[in-house]
């Protein structure tokens, strides 16, 4: 699909990654539904965009909450003149060991049932329920294009991220599962697997982790949202890409 013919939802758009992929979409011509829980940074957003040559209509989304996720859809459909994919970005952390022995106490203690289901909620379910609704108005509205899920290379296992790698080799995997399904509406689906990224997610990182990261990485540097926009950019783009993840991560998890 040709970037200026793009209409598309991307969610998570209020910072990092979503915000720079919003920006790269509508200077490129394409329109634009950002969407997000962090209405002051979809208003930063807005005002990053303006005179862009696309357009960019900004939106409160919460995509763990089933309601919202198809009224987005419908909406976004009706702001754009039409529909024809999702950038699946919105994402959550909430790292923690399945079980560990306190140092101090040396008690046993385990992940809350509660941290492991807000990161299902947001990154599996709801970036789930964002591609059924998203899809189901595309075909109501014969609109073919494409699907653009964000995984992580965590999803070949992460310790501390039992949650997280879950959910987000869960998104891999659907995204061959839903190549094959919406193949016969003329929708593609493809996912991307970044690494270690600059982003608000991944600034809180000490420096020492941060370091030893870095010397992990063949290429030698964390890399930037520019990086993932040039691999978003070619799922978009490249009409024989299909069903895959691609890890942009500088050869780290090879
Ligand atoms: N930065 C990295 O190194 C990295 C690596 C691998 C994968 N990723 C993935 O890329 C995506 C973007 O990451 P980022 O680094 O820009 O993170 P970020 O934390 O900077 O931005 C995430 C955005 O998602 C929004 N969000 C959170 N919960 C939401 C919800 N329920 N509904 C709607 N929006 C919600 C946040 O408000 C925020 O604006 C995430 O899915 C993340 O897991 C990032």
């Amino acid at each position: 699909m040709r970037l200026e013919d793009a209409k598309m939802i991307v969610t998570g758009a209020a910072q990092g990654l979503g915000a720079h992929i919003s920006q790269r979409l509508v200077e490129a011509g394409a329109s634009v539904v950002a969407a997000d829980v962090n209405e002051e940074g979809l208003a930063k957003l807005a005002a990053d965009c303006e005179g862009a040559r696309g357009k960019l209509v900004v939106r409160r989304l919460d995509v763990s909450k089933e309601a919202e996720t198809e009224a987005c859809a419908r909406e976004a459909f009706a702001a754009m003149g039409g529909l024809t994919g999702l950038v699946n970005n919105a994402g959550i952390l909430r790292d923690g060991l399945l079980v560990k022995v306190d140092k101090e106490s040396g008690q046993v203690q385990k992940l809350s049932a509660a941290q492991w289901q807000q990161v299902i909620d947001v990154n599996l379910t709801g970036a789930t329920f964002m591609v059924r609704d998203v899809v189901a108005t595309m075909v109501e509205n014969k609109q073919r294009g494409v699907i653009v899920n964000m995984s992580s290379i965590a999803r070949h296992g992460n310790r501390g991220q039992s949650n997280y790698a879950a959910a987000k080799a869960g998104l891999a995997t659907n995204t061959k599962t839903w190549s094959l399904e919406f193949a016969k509406f003329g929708i593609r689906v493809g996912a991307i697997a970044p690494g270690m990224i600059e982003t608000p997610m991944t600034q809180g990182m000490n420096q020492k982790a941060r370091d030893a990261l870095v010397a992990a990485i063949p290429v030698g540097r964390i890399g930037v949202p520019e990086d993932i926009w040039l691999g978003v950019r070619f799922v978009i783009e490249c009409e024989y890409f299909n069903g895959r993840t691609i890890d942009v991560d500088g050869g780290l998890a090879m």
